[in-house]
């Protein structure tokens, strides 16, 4: 029950494939290692299967990194220059505040943190009035870690544009169980392998609209296997943002399960999952003494039941859980005391239950009885 984090397996077909790619490459002189695949062709397989994933036009769109949080020191820093104005959200992750506070700190950028309900929403209402004349770029979280609830991300960056700002999103709990559609929506996605993309954990990336390469410096540098010639990195993708050498065995993870998503159809992915979460909030409802933070609506709430109850320390429910009935959950701040400050949930934290399609009903019901117990 932490799907949150780190999605607990990739699929026997997935773990089948790379341990197949590690026997091939162990032979370096072949210059071939899955599928007869180099690494290069690996990495196109990853980025069409991520392009169609994420509906992206162009696959050299899709970049490779160690995941969101170096895409978001990337992005953020490569983009953002002195004097511009950052809008966020009331719930983001670590992964997103400590980058823009960063460069808040050194007197880059201003940023603002939009308030959010207590259920993690932000009010899209005056929405407009947040924006100042050198308001640069929105970056939401498509959905809280914290409390699951889901933003109005098309609404939001539609008035971002209006305003000429530039959009990122972080897709850490939506990507692979959320349909996701890139072009007309964001100009940059950022997404991370190990949760529903059901890949290795270091791997993950972000995707970029057509012409926002321009838009933005490398943040990193160094070589790419091309144009070696000049000292100056390439600008051509996705060179431009990939220097050193590849993760390939991260990146044929979410090839394989990124065509395994799309071979299940996202939609019932999110369809189960939905369901789950709504099941779970039932249970919890009938649990006497427990709060349950977040929106109460598992259509607009990512796989994730966060709650606490007046005068028990998440921490040890989380170990009574775990230790006394075998219950993997995580409770406390999860990198993002944003979300936390607006749930009324901070310092103390939360115990918080994340599910994957995988997960059974009974799974559910064993879990709340457990709850239900230590209370
Ligand atoms: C909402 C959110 N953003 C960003 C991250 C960080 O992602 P990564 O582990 O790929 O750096 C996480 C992971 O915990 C997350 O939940």
């Amino acid at each position: 029950m932490n799907y949150a984090a780190t999605s607990p397996r990739t699929s026997p077909a997935v773990t089948e494939g790379l341990v197949c790619h590690l026997r091939q490459s162990m032979n370096l002189s072949a210059g071939r290692n899955f599928e007869g695949l180099d690494d290069g062709a690996i990495a196109l397989r990853a980025r069409r299967v991520l392009a169609h994933l994420f509906n992206v036009s162009a696959p050299e769109r899709v970049i490779f990194t160690s995941g969101i949080t170096a895409s978001m020191n990337m992005v953020l820093n490569g983009l953002l220059k002195e004097g511009d104005h950052v809008l966020a959200s009331g719930v983001e992750h670590n992964a997103v505040a400590r980058p823009l506070e960063a460069l808040r700190r050194k007197g880059v950028i201003e940023a603002d943190y939009l308030p959010c309900g207590a259920d993690g929403v932000i009010s899209t209402q005056g929405l407009s009035r947040a924006f100042l004349p050198n308001t640069r770029l929105m970056v939401l979280t498509h959905a809280s870690n914290v409390l699951g609830s889901v933003q109005p991300v098309r609404e939001c960056f539609a008035i971002a544009k209006e305003h000429g700002a530039f959009t990122v999103l972080d897709s850490a709990q939506t990507a692979g169980v959320f349909p996701l559609s890139m072009d007309g929506v964001t100009d940059v996605l950022a997404f991370t392998g190990h949760k529903g993309l059901r890949g290795l954990a270091g791997i993950g990336g972000f995707a970029l609209s057509e012409g926002m390469s321009e838009r933005m410096a490398p943040w990193i540098s160094g070589g790419t296997g091309s144009a070696s010639q000049s000292l100056e990195q390439p600008d051509f993708l996705p060179d431009k943002f990939e220097p050193g050498t590849p993760n390939t065995l991260g990146i044929l993870s979410l090839a394989l399960s990124a065509e395994e998503i799309l071979s299940i159809g996202v939609g019932s992915i999110r369809a189960r999952e939905a369901a789950l979460t709504a099941k779970f909030i039932c249970l919890c409802r009938s649990i006497p003494g427990l709060r349950i933070h977040g929106t109460a609506d598992a259509s607009r709430s990512a796989a994730i039941v966060s709650v606490d109850s007046p005068g028990a320390d998440v921490g040890v429910m989380a170990a009574r859980l775990y230790y006394e009935h075998g219950v993997i959950t995580r409770s406390g701040l999860h990198c993002s005391p944003l979300a936390h400050k607006t749930a009324g949930t901070f310092p103390h934290g939360t115990l918080r239950f994340s599910f994957g399609a995988d997960t059974t009903e009974d799974e559910l019901l064993y879990a709340a009885e457990a709850l239900k117990k230590i209370l």
